[in-house]
């Protein structure tokens, strides 16, 4: 909780989220640098197509890159842990898995079918000190809350987006529906997608694919 205040007060100091262009896979992400110790931090970018239509649910590429300490990071699109699509990563061999879920409590999150994610080959790997995973993601952008209110994020303002961190790994790396332990850290930003918006989205997906 002490972890939790402080990370929120120098969060509300600084401008946090910026747009950075990605030469390896040519998408212009969103950013966000989410502390989980001091000086260490796992990175979530977030990619959306140019000319999304009012009320229309749209694709978006995630990608997430985090120290090799990192067992697991993940990602909340409604901003909180219950009942809204969770996008969770971690390290496997020489690459990385990235896995859809829902926790409708406090407890484990179970396997989500609503969002689909395409791993992009290109920025997704591992190496002596980082691990990264990129995909295409059909499906974390919108969704419905408990009430059945169909939710979709604004793909050119800011959204509250929350991230989790735990230092211990799933028990099998190998399977994007495998059990992991519970978080160290937890935090909660605004991110502002419009950092992030590609007009060859679709032609960049396919490149990389
Ligand atoms: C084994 C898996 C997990 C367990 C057992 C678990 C358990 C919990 C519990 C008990 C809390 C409440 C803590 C408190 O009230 O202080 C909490 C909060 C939270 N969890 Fe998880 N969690 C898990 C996975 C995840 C994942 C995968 C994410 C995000 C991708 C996540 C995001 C959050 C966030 C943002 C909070 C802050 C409060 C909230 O938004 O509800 N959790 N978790």
């Amino acid at each position: 909780m002490r972890w939790n205040l402080a990370f929120t007060i120098a969060a509300a100091l600084v401008t946090l989220v910026s747009a950075v262009f990605d030469a390896e896979t040519g998408f212009t992400f969103s950013q966000y640098n989410a502390a989980y110790a001091i000086g260490k931090s796992i990175t979530f970018r977030i990619a959306v197509p140019a000319n999304v239509p009012e009320n229309a649910s749209y694709d978006s590429v995630i990608q997430i890159a985090a120290p090799t300490d990192v067992g697991w990071g993940g990602l909340a699109w409604g901003g909180k842990m219950i009942n809204n699509p969770l996008s969770v990563a971690w390290q496997n061999a020489q690459s990385a898995v990235i896995s859809s879920r829902w926790a409708p409590s406090h407890s484990t999150p179970q396997t989500y079918t609503g969002a689909q994610y395409t791993v992009l080959r290109t920025g997704t790997r591992t190496n002596g000190t980082y691990w990264q995973v990129t995909a295409k993601c059909s499906g974390c952008t919108s969704f419905n809350d408990v009430s059945g209110r169909r939710v979709i994020l604004n793909s050119r303002g800011s959204n509250r987006l929350a991230f989790a961190y735990s230092r211990a790994r799933p028990s099998q790396p190998s399977s994007n529906s495998s059990s992991f332990p519970v978080h160290e850290v937890t935090n909660y930003w605004a991110h502002d997608f419009s950092q992030g918006v590609n007009s060859n989205f679709d032609a960049l997906v396919t490149k990389n694919m």
